[in-house]
């Protein structure tokens, strides 16, 4: 249906095998760069280490607060811990969203999230209580220890003055108590993929890698100690946040790089950073979709050559209506999308489908090399023939689209020959997830005090 010039338009889309392979052994290297002291600066992939290890030695019982900040919602969670059969973890939760407005993300932030959490204490008659609280804060840390860490550079459009170069769980504590209302004691801060990670390993122990493909794109995993080269010792294994995202900030991925990925690069607030990122990211992949749209007008092949006000605004065109555009084509549903405020022709509305589907099919496809080489590269140091993992992933990219998961698992797979993967989606993972660990976070200070 669509005409040979649109599909020659988005044929730039298409990745070969031969060059997701390319990608995946460039991500290995700068990943191994990272984990090095003597290349860790350089490295654009910067390997955090999470203080969160392999051999917990137990944990506490009891009620924890979480806080989830980086993805789509702020969330805070009271979160149960308890000790059930087998000693299994069971855990239940209660939880409100708040939605964060553009000033504090840019602005005062961690003023704002104690309000909400104070508001939530508010609501569940808790002021009194001084719990102990886990942050999944899902930005790049260099962790000091679980509890102390720097935020090396805000991402997805966070901008909040004052806090690079900080401790996150310091000024979490200074604006808890310039309200001076309640108290909390914050025991652990994790990433959002930590989080995701540790909430599967409950259900599956072979759970030792965490994903998120939503706003962002990230993911960790459990690395020899003896290869986290930034932490001493070489027991057992630490995780490692790999802050894949920011991938391609030395050039690793120009030549796939289109002229569109240019202008959404330039156009953001963190230009020449979070390249690899920018191609998966819903907070990216939308404004792609727009941009191409607005190419295939220029050259009069879309909209009579028209382009409406609307699609003419950055940021109009959200990820989100790529996944209502091709879950809607694929129920193969004739009646139009209705995002647009022209009046689009059957041709347009498949030639929009067309468009969609070739940005979210790279971005599914570019993921799957970063995963691969996490993956490739635990088989080889624990020398296995096959590699049995289970991923744990979370993210609404992930969860929402309708084929970027089938797409993803099958080039993974394609690209990992001798690994026996398991997907698992996390369910509230990042509450749940920070509570455990803070459970375990405590158990320790019991122990050392
Ligand atoms: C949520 C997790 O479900 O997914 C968050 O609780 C995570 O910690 C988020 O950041 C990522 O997805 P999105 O789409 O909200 O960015
Ligand atoms: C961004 C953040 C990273 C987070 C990811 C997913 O890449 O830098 O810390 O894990 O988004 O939310």
């Amino acid at each position: 249906l669509c005409c040979a010039q649109v599909e020659q338009i988005l044929s730039e889309f298409r990745l070969k095998e031969e060059d997701l392979k390319k990608v995946m052994y460039r991500m290995q290297k700068e990943m191994d760069r990272g984990l090095k002291l003597e290349t860790h600066e350089e490295a654009s992939v910067k390997m955090l280490p999470t203080y969160v290890r392999s051999t917990p030695e137990g944990s506490e019982v009891g009620d924890f607060l979480s806080l989830d900040l980086g993805g789509t919602n702020f969330r805070v969670m009271l979160v149960k811990v308890g000790e059930g059969e087998e000693g299994q973890w069971k855990v239940k939760t209660k939880h409100q969203m708040y939605s964060i407005p553009e000033d504090a993300m840019t602005g005062t932030l961690f003023d704002y999230i104690s309000e909400c959490i104070s508001d939530f204490l508010d609501k569940h008659q808790m002021k009194h209580k001084k719990l102990p609280l886990g942050f999944t804060f899902s930005f790049p840390v260099r962790h000091e220890d679980i509890d102390k860490g720097i935020l090396l550079n805000w991402t997805k459009g966070f901008k909040a003055s004052g806090a690079e170069g900080n401790n996150v769980v310091g000024l979490l504590r200074d604006a808890i108590k310039r309200r001076g209302d309640f108290e909390m004691d914050v025991v652990a801060m994790v990433n959002d993929t930590v989080a995701t990670m540790i909430s599967c390993y409950y259900e599956d122990h072979r759970c030792e890698v965490g994903m998120i493909v939503g706003t962002g794109c990230n993911a960790c995993y459990m690395e020899e100690m003896h290869n986290v080269e930034l932490v001493e010792g070489d027991e057992g294994r630490m995780c490692v946040n790999t802050e894949w995202g920011a991938f391609g900030a030395s050039g690793e991925l120009d030549e796939f790089l289109l002229e569109y990925d240019r202008v959404v690069d330039e156009t953001s607030l963190n230009p020449g950073q979070q390249l690899y990122e920018k191609i998966i990211g819903g907070k990216y992949m939308g404004e792609i979709v727009r941009l191409v749209l607005l190419k295939l007008v220029d050259e009069n092949l879309l909209f009579n050559g028209e382009a409406s006000e609307k699609l003419k605004t950055r940021g109009t065109f959200e990820t989100r209506f790529m996944s209502q555009i091709e879950r809607y084509e694929a129920r193969g549903s004739t009646s139009k999308p209705a995002c647009f405020e022209l009046l689009p022709s059957r041709t347009d509305c498949e030639i929009v489908r067309r468009v969609c589907e070739s940005v979210s099919t790279r971005a599914a496809q570019m993921c799957s090399a970063g995963l691969a080489g996490v993956i490739n590269r635990m088989r080889e140091s624990r020398s296995q023939d096959t590699l049995k993992i289970t991923v744990g992933v979370d993210g609404s990219v992930y969860k929402l689209h309708p084929s970027f998961k089938d797409h993803f698992h099958a080039t993974v797979r394609q690209l990992t020959p001798g690994c026996d993967i398991t997907f698992i989606q996390s369910e509230e993972g990042s509450g749940r997830g920070a509570a455990l660990i803070s459970a375990v976070a405590c158990k320790m200070i019991d122990k050392y005090l």
